[in-house]
């Protein structure tokens, strides 16, 4: 392992030394990274990424820790935090191979990027981020962050595991949403899903009220630090996040955080954006993304969509017809197997379904699943003829995957089991 620097990539009017920050300007700049093979880009409402310097302000103390992922998961993970105050301009981390180790083990050493946001109150919040790119499949290492004397506890966390060489790999999911403005609830179900040791955490949307709000986003990400310091998480922008800045600003995900692809296991994740800033592309470039992604993966074993409103719900809002008029007819051509939204405060699962109707057998139809009980007040659940079960409870879900099974459960925030979810084969 090695570390690295973030190279800022200059195309115009960057200038002086290795060591100068580009200067800041009113639209979001672009950082390349070049071990990883992509670009940072920050959204506008926030300061352009750039390389982190050794300057440290009255409060550098970490806060807020947490994963994500923006390249191959097997050989990478982004390490995320902000600092106390907003001056802060070092990023480091520690970290060697190997689960749990002590402070002192650490031997390895890299530097990241930072940039500031807006969030409520004009306030700026500064986000720092170490893009690690070189790591090795199916592998924990430890590691802390932060500068000098102000380092976080030392986390582990796990590389996605390569299929060709271990084909017998299982991967686990946690799958939750919906914990706006319920955060006992929230960290009750975390601890939950961490008992059940994810890989990955798939999170369908509506974390906050209202995505400007850093109050709750800091109850978010600070109630569930002990999973989210551990596992990357990988999000559905859900209508309460409302495209935000703070919500675009505090999560590493793959192309441009709404619609993307990705491979983990076995199984292919396809995430979108279903209240995108131009509704249009409800019924039009985001259809286009589906059926692109989907036919680049359709060798993949296991096939899942995770977006926020359901296309079939039988709770407060009711089925999606919009998605289920134009979405649909994509999901069946793929045979996706499992779709996970929220959006309904309950827990829901349907029958096998291709269009309009119920299949007796889960071969090529697809399972929708809703777990939006992750906190928010509860919903009525309901019930009609593609339903299999409902529940009015707060819930998450976990699902296991493997070459030949894809498995759901879902439960409470106590841990009792919910009498129904999923167990699908491939010979
Ligand atoms: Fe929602």
């Amino acid at each position: 392992m090695r570390a690295y620097w973030v190279v800022a990539l200059c195309a115009v009017g960057c200038g002086g030394s290795d060591d100068e920050p580009p200067p800041f300007t009113d639209v979001g700049g672009t950082l390349l990274v070049p071990q990883c093979g992509y670009t940072v880009t920050s959204r506008l409402g926030a300061e352009p990424p750039r390389k982190a310097i050794d300057f440290v302000g009255p409060d550098p103390t970490p806060r807020l820790v947490h994963l994500g992922i923006m390249g191959d998961p097997q050989t990478s993970m982004v390490v995320q935090w902000r600092t106390v105050d907003e001056t802060t301009r070092v990023t480091e981390i520690r970290y060697a191979r190997g689960a749990d180790l002590t402070a002192e083990a650490l031997t390895e050493t890299a530097d990241g990027i930072e940039f500031g946001y807006e969030a409520t109150g004009t306030k700026i919040y500064r986000v720092h981020q170490v893009h690690l790119c070189d790591l090795e499949p199916g592998t924990t290492y430890s590691y802390q962050v932060g500068s000098k004397d102000h380092f976080s506890p030392v986390y582990s966390f796990r590389t996605a595991p390569d299929i060709a060489a271990t084909p017998d790999a299982e991967v686990v999911f946690g799958f939750l949403g919906d914990s706006r403005d319920g955060y006992d609830i929230w960290a009750q179900l975390t601890a939950q899903v961490q008992q059940r040791t994810p890989d990955l955490v798939l999170f369908s949307g509506d974390a906050v009220t209202i995505g400007i709000t850093q109050e709750e986003w800091e109850e978010f990400f600070g109630r569930a630090e002990p999973l989210l310091a551990r596992v990357p998480i990988v999000f559905a922008h859900g209508n309460h996040e409302v495209n935000a800045t703070p919500y675009y600003a505090q999560f590493a995900m793959p192309g441009d955080q709404q619609n993307f692809g990705f491979d983990y296991g076995h199984a292919h994740i396809t995430v979108a954006n279903d209240t995108p800033d131009d509704i249009g592309a409800l019924t039009g470039s985001i259809v286009d993304f589906l059926r692109e992604d989907f036919e680049a993966s359709k060798d993949a074993r296991w096939k899942l969509l995770m977006h926020h409103q359901p296309m079939w719900s039988a709770s407060n809002h009711g089925s999606n017809l919009t998605l289920q008029q134009h979405w649909q007819p994509v999901v069946d051509q793929y045979h996706i197997d499992l779709v996970l939204n929220g959006h309904e405060h309950e827990f829901e699962i349907t029958k096998p379904m291709i269009g309009q109707t119920p299949q007796a057998s889960t071969e090529n139809a697809t399972v929708y699943v809703v777990a939006g009980g992750a906190g928010a007040e509860l919903y009525d659940n309901g019930s009609d003829f593609w339903t299999q079960y409902s529940e009015k409870t707060h819930n998450a879900a976990v699902i296991r995957v493997r070459r030949d099974q894809l498995t759901l459960e879902a439960f409470r925030p106590d841990g009792t089991m919910i009498p129904a979810g999923l167990t699908k084969t491939k010979p």
